[in-house]
């Protein structure tokens, strides 16, 4: 992956450059301090350019560096304090650099700066109460970041901290239409979730009866955990009444967070909570099962089930950031994981060539003695996320390219609605990537070699190939008929040409379906 820019802000007298050009050093980083990088272009000291051109002109050359340094990768940066105050330049350093802000007491600033303190801002009577003004003036932007509090720590201390930060979690901005947002992958999140997450008023904790007793206290400083009953027959309207009632008793308001602490039910129902409550408040996604992780959480769609059938009330809500505390699955149920596994073979199968490589050797099945997959876990979120993240930013309200996301789902739901839901839904997705696959070779669109290398790849995450023999061809083609994902009374299905290359194909012949389906299982039969 390439190497991210590390950008520090902060106030004055935090030790955003000291402490920046040790960790270039250590990460052998190149490093960058705005304001002499300002000099160097301009020729003047700061001094000068604010005394002669005044402030106006000196903003304008922030800005252009900014934008510069927005374009090259490998930085330690250090920013001037006012710097990433400004939403433009934040929103273009962000964009290919994870950004800390440094804090510390006025007191300490002031200590720190020594003759330096007699910079112009701070030349006034009382510069303790001056700083405290500043800082609260700048708040609100500083408090976009993660903080690293310096008090009483070593300049070496506070980049090793960073550097641990940087060492250990991955991070992946999304960009949306009203936005930014950041994924972190790593291990050990949630008891950082408040400060990676950037909340800054109070938070409730929203959960399920199987992920309370086993996370809900590593959120700490929430002001409530609530939590609803487990499982897909409870992603309902009742479900949001109850969550809509703890945000009330804890007294959740506009300025607060909806942190939601689970599978891709949970985030659904808090984010369609979050999203409706007093018109919308931030909302925050700690995924814990891998599917949530690589697919639910990431996209901003959120909503509950009707009787009448799934997801049919909901809401486009963008979380404000996604922690992915990759430690979190080593308590999923196996099969639950590998549920997972199969929107990550398809993420695979829609962009990335090297993910479904690395698949098909290693041991993917989750145990607890399974170091291969221990220690493969974050990269193996990190590339699956990373497909869909793209997807989405590409096609954020779901109208075009973000349909290929459902290869494997048209048949996928055939299964599992056909089989009464004995068929989960990860496995019902992995017949599908199957049958989407040999469609695609029986309408000549991909190699025959291709169903054949999909299906290895299945087997080795755990996960079936073949479609029961007992939920025939025909029962399984209505169904589709039913699936919402039809386009104008024609079945589209997302067909593949070779991994990394897969399209929506508009109408499909129906014995070609029947066909694949038939094919899938007598070949079922005849290998038991
Ligand atoms: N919003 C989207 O874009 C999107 C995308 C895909 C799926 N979804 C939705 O996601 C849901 C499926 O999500 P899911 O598969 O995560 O199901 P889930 O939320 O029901 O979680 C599966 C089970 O694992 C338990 N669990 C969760 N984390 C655990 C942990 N760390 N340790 C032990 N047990 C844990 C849960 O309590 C539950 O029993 C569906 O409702 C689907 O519609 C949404
Ligand atoms: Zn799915």
């Amino acid at each position: 992956m390439e190497t991210q820019n590390i950008v520090l802000t902060g106030f004055m007298g935090t030790g955003k450059s000291t402490v920046g050009r040790l960790l270039a050093a250590r990460l052998g980083y190149q490093f960058v301090d705005t304001d002499e990088l300002i000099v160097a272009r301009d020729g003047r000291a700061i001094a000068e350019i604010f005394h002669q051109s005044g402030e106006e002109i000196f903003r304008r050359l922030e800005a252009a560096v900014a934008q510069e340094l927005s374009e090259v990768t490998g930085l330690v940066i250090a920013t001037g304090g006012r710097l990433m105050v400004d939403e433009t330049n934040a929103a273009a350093l962000r964009r290919n650099g994870r950004v800390f802000c440094l804090t510390a007491e006025p007191q300490e600033i002031i200590s720190r700066l020594g003759d330096d303190n007699r910079r112009p801002l701070l030349n006034v009577p009382d510069p303790v109460a001056q700083i405290q003004r500043l800082l609260t003036a700048r708040q609100a932007a500083y408090g976009r970041f993660p903080q690293i509090n310096t008090g009483g720590k070593s300049p070496e201390q506070v980049a090793h901290e960073i550097e641990a930060h940087c060492m250990n979690e991955t991070y992946l901005p999304v960009t949306h239409p009203t936005g930014q947002y950041e994924i972190i992958v790593g291990e050990n999140l949630l008891a950082q979730t408040a400060n990676l997450a950037q909340i800054r008023g109070p938070f409730v904790v929203v959960t399920d009866t199987h992920v309370a007793p086993l996370y809900a206290a590593r959120c700490q400083d929430a002001t409530a955990v609530i939590t609803v009953p487990a499982g897909e027959q409870h992603k309902t309207l009742a479900s949001i009444q109850t969550i809509y009632d703890g945000f009330l008793a804890a007294n959740l308001d506009r300025k607060g967070t909806v942190v939601a602490l689970g599978g891709g039910v949970v985030g659904d129902m808090a984010g369609f909570a979050a999203a409706s409550f007093m018109r919308g408040v931030d909302f925050v996604q700690c995924p814990t099962t891998l599917l949530a992780m690589v697919d639910a959480s990431v996209g901003g769609k959120t909503g509950v089930d009707l009787p009448q059938g799934k997801n049919l009330v909901g809401a486009f809500k963008q979380p404000t950031a996604v922690l992915a505390d990759t430690t979190t699955l080593l308590t999923l149920p196996p099969a639950e994981f590998a549920s997972g596994m199969a929107e990550v073979v398809k993420h695979a199968l829609i962009a990335s060539p090297d993910l479904l490589a690395r698949l098909a050797c290693g041991d993917w099945i989750l145990h607890s003695e399974n170091q291969f997959l221990l220690s493969s876990l974050r990269p193996l979120v990190v590339e699956a996320v990373q497909v869909k993240r793209d997807i989405v930013q590409q096609d954020p309200f779901e109208q075009g390219r973000r349909a290929v996301l459902n290869l494997g789902h048209t048949f996928g739901h055939a299964v599992e609605q056909v089989s009464g839901y004995a068929v989960r839904h990860g496995e019902g997705v992995a017949m599908g990537l199957v049958a989407a696959a040999h469609l695609s070779a029986r309408l000549g669109l991909c190699d025959s070699g291709l169903p054949v290398q999909i299906e290895g790849v299945l087997q080795n995450v755990g996960l079936p190939t073949r479609i029961p023999a007992d939920l025939s061809p025909v029962s399984l083609y209505q169904a589709m008929g039913h699936d919402k994902k039809k386009a104008a009374g024609k079945l589209r299905f997302v067909l593949l040409r070779e991994v990394g290359d897969v399209f929506v194909a508009e109408s499909v012949a129906e014995t070609a379906v029947l066909d694949t389906l038939t094919a899938l299982q007598v070949e079922g039969e005849q290998q038991q």
